[in-house]
């Protein structure tokens, strides 16, 4: 007896033929929502799956690990690649179809079209990583636009990017409904994340302090600290715990994203960014 209760899901390696399939559900008056990753899948992607399928009929999760949102430099060839196991966990949570394009189905010789974010888009990430939204946003718009899917589910783990795209859709028009999921965490805090493979044993027992230290400076921020006041303490915590380089952790308005002119009436978020050894992990919290 397979210990799934749901078969694996029939893999699409073109768009093509994720078309055909989404047109016959459509035919059979099914709705659609689309999980966007890169594979290596975690209880964290698990989880969006879960919410498609409360909210849709039918999921298609894309996996491809998107080149144009990598820089020479960062970790694409090292990037974990894990189709098959990927397809057990899929099964377990009942995902319908998985689209898999190659490089080439995606960018096709000649390919010469690239979107440019720029509000939401702007600091933060792109600081550091300036080729990183607009991969990632031309990715996105050829994912979302080859599936046509009611609803696409990103988790708020990847905030900023989850803002970006939100605005992508709405400035593009493209006739699918974000859906912003909770961060999932392991139980001591650490945000899931794929990349947490990389961290050495005593990278992982360091790690959760980012999540500890953001919680306790939005504690203090919603008691009425400053801002700055709140968020000293809390990047000389995760310097002293082992992370190497703090790239940012700051409160910015929780939708634009822009910096904060009054705490007292604006909705906040805080967000981090932070090497520890050779992995770069970012989270964020409400204040
Ligand atoms: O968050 C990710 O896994 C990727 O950035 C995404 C949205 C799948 C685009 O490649």
């Amino acid at each position: 007896m397979s210990a799934n209760p749901h078969p694996r899901p029939s893999v699409a390696h073109s768009i093509a033929a994720l078309r055909e399939t989404v047109r016959q559900w459509r035919r059979a008056g099914e709705s659609v929502a689309m999980v966007p990753t890169m594979g290596a899948l975690h209880q964290g992607h698990l989880d969006l799956v879960r919410a498609g399928l409360a909210r849709r009929d039918r999921v298609v999760v894309s996996i491809f690990v998107n080149p144009a949102q990598f820089a020479p430099h960062e970790d694409f060839d090292a990037y974990p690649r894990t189709l098959d196991s990927d397809l057990d966990k899929l099964a377990g949570v009942g995902a319908d179809v998985v689209f898999a394009p190659s490089a080439r189905e995606m960018y096709p010789e000649g390919f010469a079209t690239r979107i440019v974010p720029e509000g939401a888009a702007l600091g933060l990430e792109t600081d550091f990583r300036p080729h990183f939204f607009g991969g990632v946003a031309t990715v996105v718009a050829k994912l979302l636009l080859a599936c046509l899917a009611d609803d696409a589910m990103f988790g708020e783990k990847d905030y900023q990017q989850l803002a970006v795209v939100r605005q992508l859709v709405r400035d593009l028009n493209i006739p699918t409904e974000i859906v912003g999921c909770p961060t999932t965490r392991e139980a001591d805090g650490l945000a899931m994340s794929s990349r947490n493979a990389y961290l050495t044993a005593a990278e992982r027992a360091a790690a959760p302090v980012l999540h500890a230290a953001m919680q306790d400076a939005a504690r203090a921020i919603r008691g009425g600290a400053m801002i700055e006041v709140a968020l000293a303490p809390a990047r000389e915590r995760i310097l002293a715990a082992g992370f190497r380089d703090l790239n940012y952790l700051v409160v910015r308005h929780a939708v634009t994203l822009a910096e904060v002119k009054d705490p007292a009436s604006e909705p906040m978020r805080m967000l981090v960014a932070a090497w520890i050894g050779k992995t770069r992990l970012i989270d964020n919290i409400a204040v």
